[in-house]
């Protein structure tokens, strides 16, 4: 077994640390994931990390952990072994420090790259390319101990601002940001191949992640307008590989969904047409054991003041995942994720 570490984004930790979790438990389910601060460590005996860094909205780096010291003096025990595991001789490679301690001296910090990276020039014979190396060394120093990596830096949270709301092909304020959605969908724990419904699909904002996931996005909104914009969008992203149809969440024609990851209505930015959002909300909740396949699983994210979880235990379902966000200062979406 190998020990691996995740390292997240310091926004929404308690988000984030969902989503590094739950994605966890689709690739190597049971296995313990300790957190400290920022950072997950854990043991396995398949290496998650290229699937991780390829789903997660909030990850920052992960990766293998090589060796770990009591201190920073302990570093030079490093075998040279140990090091010829983390770079090759024909390799580039570039090493960093990542600080999530304010015990240790800046210019201690700052010293580690060089002289790590002497060693293994001199052990390996690889050579330093600091712009774009073929590995990546992290030295993650912690109050109680430091780690040498070898790391994968997140290439996909750049992907997802370039699926930003107003970077789209068609765009409305109501439409759901690109990281969210991903982070929905993880929590949702929608894999390739399956079928996702969103009930109120707007612009498909969410649809939009399902499709670059490799799921089947399935749309409905009450909105034809939306639903053309949805069209517009998805188009860009998988060509013709979705359905969408229009109608009303209270009488939905779908069933068969492997997965419901949703944003109902809310403010003053989407219509609703006279109906209360938590009363269509409601509505889709009694109606889920119709549309989701047994073992399927609900994504919702909505205002604070509809009160999910309540609405989750009134309709009989099992609430798994309850998360509250902070959007500004009076604004809190509360995220929950239910199981039939
Ligand atoms: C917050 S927006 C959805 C954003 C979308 N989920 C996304 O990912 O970008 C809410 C949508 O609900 C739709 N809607 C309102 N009432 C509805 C109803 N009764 N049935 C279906 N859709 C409805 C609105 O037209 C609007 O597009």
């Amino acid at each position: 077994m190998n020990r691996y570490f995740v390292l997240i984004s310091g926004e929404y930790p308690l988000l984030a640390r969902a989503e590094i979790e739950t994605l966890l438990d689709l690739c190597c389910p049971q296995i313990q994931v300790a957190w400290s601060q920022q950072l997950a460590i854990y043991a396995s005996m398949v290496n998650p990390t290229s699937f991780l860094v390829s789903r997660a909205a909030l990850l920052r780096e992960a990766g293998t952990i090589i060796f770990e010291a009591e201190s920073i003096e302990g570093l030079s025990m490093i075998s040279d072994m140990q090091l010829m595991q983390i770079v090759g001789p024909s390799e580039t490679f570039a090493v960093r420090t990542i600080s999530l301690s304010n015990e240790v001296d800046s210019r201690v910090l700052r010293e580690i790259p060089s002289q790590m990276g002497a060693r293994i020039r001199r052990v390996t014979g690889a050579r330093v390319d600091l712009e774009k190396p073929d590995v990546r060394v992290i030295v993650i120093v912690m109050f109680e101990c430091i780690l040498v990596c070898k790391s994968m830096q997140s290439w996909l949270r750049r992907r997802i601002r370039e699926r930003k709301p107003s970077k789209k092909k068609w765009f409305h304020p109501s439409m759901m940001n690109a990281e969210l959605a991903r982070v929905m969908c993880n929590l949702a724990g929608v894999l390739p191949g399956k079928n996702v419904l969103d009930p109120f699909c707007g612009g498909g904002g969410i649809l939009c992640e399902v499709a670059t996931i490799g799921a089947r996005p399935i749309g409905m909104d009450l909105s034809w307008r939306f639903l053309a914009g949805a069209r517009q969008n998805l188009e860009s992203i998988v060509g013709t590989d979705f359905s969408l149809v229009q109608g009303d969440v209270r009488c939905l024609p779908i069933h068969e969904c492997d997965h419901i990851v949703t944003d109902p209505p809310y403010g003053r930015t989407s219509s609703t047409r006279g109906s209360e959002s938590r009363t269509l909300v409601a509505s889709l909740l009694t109606q889920l054991h119709h549309i989701l396949v047994n073992g399927g699983t609900l994504c919702v994210c909505g205002s604070a003041q509809m009160d999910l979880p309540d609405m989750i235990h009134d309709a009989g379902l099992k609430l798994e995942k309850h998360l509250r966000i902070r959007v500004h200062s009076g604004l809190v979406r509360e995220i929950v994720t239910a199981r039939i």
